[in-house]
């Protein structure tokens, strides 16, 4: 069997959030498993596209309203991310050095999902099922069924992955004209709310929908951003398959990026040993506790509580305690973070930006890892935590309550709280503290959490099932 992935990130080639990882790994696990997997994304003036050779494959045009645009197909030559790699390159409109942000966005997306099907046609490629990772690529669905001239992609059946249902891709109505012409008497389908909605239309349209968790699928018939009473009538074809980690790139027993390599067995030394080189480099203080925070600051992730939280930490703890936060966003979150470092010198660092290596090394070292998120589809930080034996306190929704289990439970080995709030974060936070202070203890989750298997192998399974089923 023969499935596409379409998506516009895709690790190592362009990385923003999640998206990036899942669409990085889930490709090579179904190749393991004897499918016929690629990738499609677009051709990024980035430093991978720049590293790597490629070879031009196909080549065509199209018209986007009155403008002429060329393409090119990229394959990358070496299969190198172990599936085959084809990049879209339209000059002008995709080779970027950033992935979001421009003002062009809806031009964007459209020219990457026209000369998509474009080149199938011309090229006479006919996959069985195409899976469209978020609403960038949420017109697919759409236009291999109503678009004039794609006729013969109906029997392919797509499949929509919903990594994040908040962005919705709206575009005003105006925009229409730059689509491919497609069977007018269909409009509604791309309509939601006076807008078309590209994540709407991919939800109408695809055979099948699926959400990076069962608890995320469940939280969309009551909170998606305006589209719940759609997810709801559309359950039918709603799938739960939770993310996995890639272990080739997570793995603490062999990560060239931290400075000493562990196991479970190894765990306690070897995570005390990446702890004391990593507070030496950021001036911390390694015999405290050492708390993270690790990626974008955004409402989403919860982080405009992180500056009171960090605040009211290092107040009740009376500064017990060191505090390392990763990543870049939200300005404002930033400037407040900023703001914190001088009246707490040695106790609390941060990295401001986008930093893999870096990532890798605050695993190895932390303790605890806080996810205050208020929406989170599945979450991977918290599984690349688990897998380098750091502790998550998370608070329990979507994919992180399907993916941590409070130690007050049975078998449990995490922290989970109710509320985005400081309050119950904070007292979350304490309460790891004072478990992972108590003789033994921290040693003994570490090893259980450790030795969970989040690994891509079952849920790569349950898409090929899926697949199949349709
Ligand atoms: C998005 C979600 C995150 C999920 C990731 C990969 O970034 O916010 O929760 O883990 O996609 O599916």
């Amino acid at each position: 069997m023969h499935v596409i992935h379409l998506s516009v990130e895709c690790f190592p080639l362009a990385k923003v959030g999640g998206l990036a990882d899942v669409v990085g790994a889930l490709p090579r696990y179904q190749r393991k498993l004897g499918m016929d997997a690629w990738v499609v994304c677009p051709y990024y003036d980035k430093p991978f596209t720049q590293e790597h050779d490629f070879s031009t494959v196909a080549k065509g045009s199209f018209f986007q309203g009155s403008e002429e645009l060329q393409y090119e197909i990229r394959k990358e030559t070496a299969d190198s991310l172990g599936f085959p790699l084809y990049l879209i390159h339209i000059p002008g409109k995709l080779d970027r050095e950033d992935v979001y942000c421009y003002p062009d966005e809806a031009e964007q997306w459209i020219a990457f999902q026209h000369a998509f099907l474009h080149w199938l046609k011309s090229s006479r490629i006919m996959p069985d099922v195409i899976n469209c990772h978020d609403h960038h690529v949420g017109l697919i669905p759409f236009l291999t069924k109503y678009a004039d001239g794609f006729e013969m992609f109906a029997s392919v059946k797509t499949v929509f992955t919903v990594h994040n249902g908040q962005y919705q891709g709206w575009m005003s109505w105006n925009k229409g004209i730059l689509l491919p012409p497609f069977d007018t008497w269909k409009w509604g389908l791309l309509d939601w709310d006076g807008l078309i909605n590209p994540l709407a239309t991919a939800i109408k349209c695809c055979d099948a929908f699926t959400t990076v968790s069962t608890g995320y699928l469940q939280e969309l018939y009551t909170q998606a951003n305006g589209l719940e009473s759609l997810f709801s009538s559309e359950a039918a074809k709603g799938y739960g398959i939770v993310n996995g980690i890639d272990d080739v790139y997570w793995n603490p027993a062999e990560d060239k990026l931290i400075a000493v390599n562990y196991d479970v067995d190894s765990s306690k030394e070897g995570k005390m040993k990446n702890k004391k080189a990593f507070c030496e480099k950021y001036g911390l203080d390694d015999r405290l506790p050492l708390l993270t925070y690790i990626g974008r600051f955004a409402v989403e992730k919860g982080a405009d509580l992180l500056p009171e939280i960090v605040a009211t930490i290092f107040s009740n703890t009376e500064n017990k305690i060191s505090i390392f936060i990763l990543g870049s966003g939200d300005v404002q979150i930033q400037a407040n973070l900023q703001a914190l470092l001088a009246a707490y010198p040695g106790r609390l660092a941060t990295f401001f930006g986008y930093n893999e290596g870096l990532a890798h090394e605050v695993y190895a070292a932390a303790d605890m890892i806080l996810m205050p998120s208020r929406v989170e589809p599945c979450g991977l930080n918290q599984l690349y935590a688990m897998k380098y034996g750091t502790i998550p306190v998370v608070r329990g929704i979507g994919g992180l309550k399907d993916t941590v289990r409070d130690v007050s439970e049975k078998n449990g080995y995490g922290f989970v709280f109710q509320n985005a709030v400081l309050e119950d974060a904070v007292s979350a936070i304490e309460r790891a503290l004072d478990y992972i202070g108590q003789r033994g203890k921290m040693q003994r989750v570490r090893r259980k959490e450790m030795k969970l298997d989040f690994s891509w192998d079952k849920s790569a399974q349950q898409y090929i099932d899926l697949y199949n089923r349709l």
